[in-house]
């Protein structure tokens, strides 16, 4: 049986991100700092993975209920031996009406110069691409394994010379770090048919060390752009997206801001997340996920599937970002919460 899945607050589940592996060749100091994702760091055993099948079949059921788009995340999905082969068979997936899903996929770029054209024939359909600074010093401090920016801008440029697009550039911005660089970005990527982000920093897990201090608030991104180059706000491309748009007076493109610390976007929230063990996330800030890979390792058919689902979909009342604020430090501080390198961003 096809049909819609509200949640408590009446939100949908339009949007899967599967994360398919907890690994990457990052280490983002906001993200996998050195100090906890150090070289004794316990990653997940390969059989603690969800195999192909086993995405396949969980994307398959959300398709029959109302996904429309999925997102490969990770750590850095593109370090997942078989990537591609993964790409071909969710390509295969349709909506009920007969479509083929929306096919993203986010990434450190490091290994798209290679894969672009791959994942591009395999029928990917989008790339998001991490990118924190150009300047190739404070790059390289970011990622902290210092990989230079050159081969990131050069996978970008492969990506969109495959068809992987339009290619949407993430950058997330920390102040006194890269906050310095804004108005570079923006002006190094106007023009181009590349789609600038603007993320704000968000204590996602509890390594990262963050402090609302070193959040630099969107409308002050967006003001210090504007003042040399002018922008005219065009609103959201769909419901439940997580970037503000704002485009160029001029009509050189676009950029995006995402909000989630001063301004949050819970209310339209449709993302499901699959961590990489196969737990079912119903919010980037939940501490505990539903263990689907059990149900499916149970021998559990696709309609029992489908039924655990949608009653953990239809249980779902998360606005984490939305209650924030009400928190104090002491009470965030105390809230167990999911490494963003295992449940994909
Ligand atoms: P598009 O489909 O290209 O718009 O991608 P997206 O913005 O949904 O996903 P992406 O992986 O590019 O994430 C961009 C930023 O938004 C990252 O910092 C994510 O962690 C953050 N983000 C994505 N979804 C959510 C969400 O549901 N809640 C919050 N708070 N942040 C999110
Ligand atoms: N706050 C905001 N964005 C983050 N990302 C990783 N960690 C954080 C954080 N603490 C971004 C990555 C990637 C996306 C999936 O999430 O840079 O672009
Ligand atoms: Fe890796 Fe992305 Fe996290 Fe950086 S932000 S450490 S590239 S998963
Ligand atoms: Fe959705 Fe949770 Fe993010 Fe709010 S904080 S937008 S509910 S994932």
């Amino acid at each position: 049986a096809s049909g819609e899945l509200p949640d408590r607050l009446g939100r949908p589940m339009r949007d899967l991100r599967i994360s398919i592996t907890d690994r990457c060749n990052f280490r983002c100091v906001y993200c996998m700092p050195k100090a906890v994702f150090g070289r004794d760091y316990a990653f997940l055993d390969r059989d603690e993975l969800l195999s192909f099948d086993e995405i396949v079949r969980i994307a398959r059921v959300a398709a029959a209920h109302g996904v429309e788009k999925l997102r490969l995340t990770g750590g850095e999905p593109l370090l997942r031996r078989g990537v591609e082969e993964l790409v071909a068979r969710l390509a295969e997936l349709r909506t009920p009406d007969g479509r083929p899903l929306e096919l993203a996929l986010t990434t450190n770029g490091a290994a798209l110069a290679v894969k672009a054209r791959a994942l591009r024939d395999a029928g990917l359909t989008r790339v998001t691409v991490s990118l924190d600074s150009l300047d190739d010093a404070k790059f390289q401090e970011m990622n902290d394994v210092r990989f230079p920016v050159a081969r990131v801008l050069a996978g970008i440029d492969a990506a969109h010379e495959a068809g992987l697009g339009p290619i949407k550039l993430n950058m997330v911005v920390k102040r006194g770090l890269n906050d310095d660089e804004v108005v570079a970005m923006a002006r190094h990527f106007k023009g181009t048919p590349y789609t600038l982000r603007f993320i704000e920093y968000m204590d996602v897990g509890t390594s990262n060390g963050w402090d609302l201090a070193e959040v630099v608030p969107s409308a002050e991104i967006v003001e210090r752009i504007g003042a040399e180059l002018p922008l005219v706000p065009i609103g959201r491309s769909a419901p439940g997206e997580t970037a503000a748009r704002w485009r160029y007076a001029d009509g050189e493109g676009e950029i995006g801001v995402i909000s989630s610390v001063t301004n949050a976007f819970c209310g339209t929230c449709n993302r499901a997340r699959i961590s990489t063990e196969g737990r079912l996330f119903t919010c980037l800030f939940a501490s505990e996920g539903h263990d689907l890979r059990a149900i499916l390792r149970g021998g559990a058919d696709d309609a029992e599937l489908a039924r655990a689902m949608a009653a953990i979909w239809g249980a779902r009342d998360d606005r984490y970002s939305e209650l924030r604020a009400t928190l104090t430090p002491e009470l965030r501080a105390a809230r167990p919460k999911i490494e963003m390198s295992y449940i994909g961003g």
